[in-house]
């Protein structure tokens, strides 16, 4: 069949609205030829990744500053934690250098009309699609909740596709953005009980490292907070790369159920926390919200820290989204955080700021985070609740 464009698409790929939109365009249809979409479809809602100066470098600037030039943003759009909290770096060892240059990577995107909220977790501070909406987002934990939690539809989108809807407020109808491609290939049942983050975390890994991009039917979860779906899914993207799975009778999505199951055990989450944990870690830096905490967790963060203080020779960063960074601001959890001598940091966090060689063990109830933290920063490793993180902060 081929890709079909309407009058107006056409018009937009031979450049008749302008530079940017032309790129923007060829992007997105290049994409649709390669996969075999039939057509474009309009997104309402974009997320973009790749925004740490950390990640982007100068190439990815001038390739940010020449969009800019003539690209806006058609549909809400918000973007992925950058390297830095825009306001308070200073106070967190971030560089002069550094700062200038990821603030030139964010008014970039501000010249083009996104809103330059640097989130993880956009769906808890107002970018937030419904059922069955199409959307164009790149960051793997959340686009796995967007598409598993919320039942939206979107592609794992690269920082140029996602930012290429943005300004045509198109993509190209393929992959997930199609029912037949969503239904479920492997089912996984959970023999055990699941309590915190961290567990969710794991069972997030232990998923991932067996079923790859398979799409996965998990059963055995009689509940789970938004706060747990969080964490599982920023780990099944990690280890999996899973962009879409079925929780009978907590997520939405219509499906069918795959004919073979396996078992996950106890067994199996003990053995990849063993496989997370450092023995020898000597933990100096502690990090909580990953994916972006919410007003909740902060809430109670705030109440485990209020009149304690954190120990000398030791880092915590919380981390949220600067919305909910200015909710808690009001709320008074702000000051008892930092009074503590904890941080509450915005619009960013520990995987994507540049913190390598600065610190040499991280405690995270995240798996997703033990991933970036060991892989990328070279720091050892442990896995724990949120309570028992704090906890390790003040001893
Ligand atoms: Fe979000 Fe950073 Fe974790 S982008 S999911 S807080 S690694």
């Amino acid at each position: 069949m081929g890709l079909k464009l309407t009058a107006e698409e056409k018009e937009m790929l031979e450049g008749k609205h302008g530079k940017a939109i032309r790129k923007a365009m060829e992007i997105i249809t290049t994409l649709g030829e390669i996969y075999g979409a039939e057509r474009l479809i309009p997104v309402t809602s974009v997320q973009i990744a790749g925004v740490s100066y950390h990640n982007l470098g100068e190439a990815g600037l001038e390739y940010l500053s020449e969009m800019a030039e003539d690209g806006q943003a058609r549909v809400l759009t918000t973007l992925n934690p950058a390297g830095m909290d825009m306001l308070e770096w200073k106070k967190h060892g971030i560089s002069a250098d550094f700062a200038e240059n990821q603030q030139r990577v964010v008014d970039a995107f501000a010249r083009m009309g996104v809103v330059t909220t640097c989130t993880c977790t956009p769906y808890l501070i107002g970018n937030l699609p419904h059922y069955g909406e199409h959307i164009a987002w790149a960051e793997s934990s959340a686009v796995c909740f967007s598409n598993s939690v919320i039942g939206a539809l979107t592609n794992r989108e690269g920082g140029p596709s996602a930012l290429a809807s943005s300004l045509t407020g198109k993509t190209a109808e393929y992959g997930f953005h199609l029912e037949k491609n969503r239904m479920a290939q492997v089912g996984y049942e959970i023999q055990t009980g699941l309590h915190n983050t961290d567990d969710f975390g794991l069972l997030g890994k232990v998923i991932g490292d067996r079923t790859g991009k398979k799409i996965p039917y998990i059963t055995g979860v009689p509940q789970a907070t938004t706060g747990q779906l969080r964490s599982f899914c920023a780990s099944i993207a990690t280890y999996g790369g899973v962009a879409l799975f079925h929780m009978e009778g907590i997520t939405p999505n219509r499906t069918r159920v795959p004919e073979i199951t396996e078992i996950v055990t106890q067994e199996n989450l003990d053995q990849a926390r063993q496989e997370l944990d450092d023995d020898a870690a000597e933990i100096d830096f502690i990090s909580v919200g990953c994916p972006h905490a919410s007003i909740n967790d902060i809430a109670k963060i705030a109440d485990m820290l209020d009149g304690k203080q954190v120990t000398e020779g030791k880092t915590v960063w919380i981390t949220t989204a600067k919305p909910t960074k200015d909710m808690a601001i009001k709320m008074g959890y702000y000051d008892k955080i930092e009074k503590a001598g904890a941080y509450l940091v915005s619009d960013a966090c520990c995987a994507v700021a540049p913190l390598e060689g600065r610190f040499k063990g991280l405690m995270t109830d995240s798996a997703k985070a033990c991933y970036y933290a060991r892989g990328k920063n070279k720091f050892d490793i442990k896995i724990r609740t949120v309570d028992e993180c704090i906890k390790e902060a003040l001893v």
